[in-house]
């Protein structure tokens, strides 16, 4: 049997393809201050408290992120690294691990958060399964990679773009022959996905900040921005934009209970960004609302169905019932990853329930009495005659959402952004001369 081949197993002395420009650091040069023991191989993980080298090397397998102040993932050539979003914004932690069960248990228990990060890190978790398996698969490589591309996909099910992007890596890689070309063009996708994600936000942002009025100010719910996505972000991606083309005065962020993604990290990605901000309980949305301080309510989107219905962060449906109340528009802000089109209508998303102590207390604080019992979902859906416009980077989607969503899509075979990145330019934040195309 060929050493590598398919069906035959890796070779011992296979080499698995790191990119050149990913160049390694010793451990200690990375300055790393805190080493924890886990159940895992001592070298699947280690954590500190310094960002890891970030590269503005544009090569093949790198994801440039020099100019991206705040990013949540980076490749390591044969490792991933992690910003813990659990423990900001009071401790700046990094996760790296070359185990794609520490990246499975990542996203489980959101140390990576938001559906585009989570795609971008689960392709990631892809590739390093691979190389694991290249080494000790024995005649059952295929089996074992699509065994764990399956648990990839699954662990958490609402958000549309982590079995996006497990599917697209698995397409990926579908004509390689040998075990070696099977990890290459896995990385090759991966890294293809997270600069493509990065620069849909950076369309985004264009498309949706020209919805907004000039000296306006939107709300936001949860986090959906740097931390949530490759990069920029999605809905916080337009609010960025807006700043910058001097559009906004300020924004209003909501706390987000019950994991405070809204009052630790969209706080913190604001406050970095220098963005005027004022943080609101999320019951005061009303408040705010009804005294005509918003003029847009801009959310993120973790599923969207075919006919517009929109799978988000939970209390987005409350959101978007007030605006509506209120004439606010109601704006979703996706990359056309988060669109599942296989899904008819909103009721078919699954909504992950999370466990009951996230609503009981708050880390390790508990606040409802011993023997209280909780409701958790993490998300809903709010049905699409709410919903005023969905952003993508490939322009504005308006009601009815079933038509336009669609001619998104087609129109997405064609694109130069299209899910197959032919025609990306190399380097991300370089316009790649996409116009908007109004869908309205
Ligand atoms: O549970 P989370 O924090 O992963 O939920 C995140 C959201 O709901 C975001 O709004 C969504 O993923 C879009 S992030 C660009």
């Amino acid at each position: 049997m060929m050493p590598g081949n398919l069906s035959g197993g890796a070779s011992p002395e296979m080499k698995v393809p790191i990119p050149a420009s990913a160049k390694r650091r010793s451990r200690d040069e990375r300055g790393r201050l805190d080493y924890r023991k886990t159940s895992l191989t001592p070298r699947s993980l280690f954590c500190w408290r310094e960002r890891p080298v970030l590269s503005d090397d544009t090569g093949e397998g790198n994801v440039p992120t020099l100019d991206n102040r705040i990013t949540s993932v980076v490749w390591q050539g044969d490792s991933v690294s992690i910003l813990d979003q659990r423990k900001l914004p009071s401790e700046e932690i990094w996760i790296e691990t070359s185990d794609y069960r520490l990246v499975i248990e990542s996203i489980q228990n959101m140390s990576v958060r938001g559906a585009p990060a989570i795609g971008i890190v689960g392709s990631y978790g892809l590739v390093l399964a691979a190389m694991e398996l290249a080494q000790t698969a024995n005649g059952d490589f295929t089996d074992r990679l699509h065994a764990t591309a399956r648990k990839i996909r699954e662990a958490r099910p609402t958000g549309a773009n982590l079995g996006w992007a497990v599917n697209r890596m698995l397409s990926g890689a579908a004509s390689a022959q040998t075990t070696e070309e099977v990890v290459a063009d896995l990385l090759s996708e991966a890294t293809r996905i997270h600069r493509e994600d990065i620069e849909s936000n950076r369309q985004i942002g264009r498309n949706g900040a020209r919805l907004l009025p000039w000296g306006s100010t939107p709300l936001t719910h949860c986090n959906t921005g740097a931390l949530a996505t490759g990069g920029h972000g999605t809905a916080l991606g337009i609010v960025r934009t807006a700043w910058a083309d001097g559009r906004i005065e300020r924004v209003y962020a909501t706390e987000t209970r019950p994991l405070l993604q809204g009052a630790r990290l969209t706080a913190w990605e604001l406050e970095r960004e220098r963005i005027p901000a004022s943080l609101i309980a999320d019951s005061a949305s009303g408040i705010v609302m009804r005294r005509g301080l918003v003029h847009a309510v801009i959310v993120g989107a973790d599923r969207i169905a075919a006919n517009g219905d929109v799978a988000n962060k939970i209390g987005t449906y409350n959101l978007a019932v007030l605006a509506k109340e209120n004439g606010i528009p109601f704006y979703v802000a996706a990359p056309t990853g988060t669109l599942d089109i296989s899904l008819s209508v909103g009721e078919e998303i699954v909504i992950e329930e999370r466990d009951e102590d996230e609503v009981l207390g708050y880390g390790d604080t508990r606040s409802a009495p011993q023997g209280m019992s909780a409701f958790n979902p993490a998300f809903d859906v709010t049905p699409n005659r709410y919903v005023t416009a969905i952003v993508t980077e490939l322009g504005v989607a308006r009601p009815p959402y079933r038509r336009s969503l669609a001619t998104l899509m087609e129109q997405n075979h064609e694109s130069p952004l299209s899910l197959d990145g032919r025609g990306l330019e190399p380097a991300p934040y370089h316009d790649t001369g996409v116009r908007v195309k109004n869908l309205d």
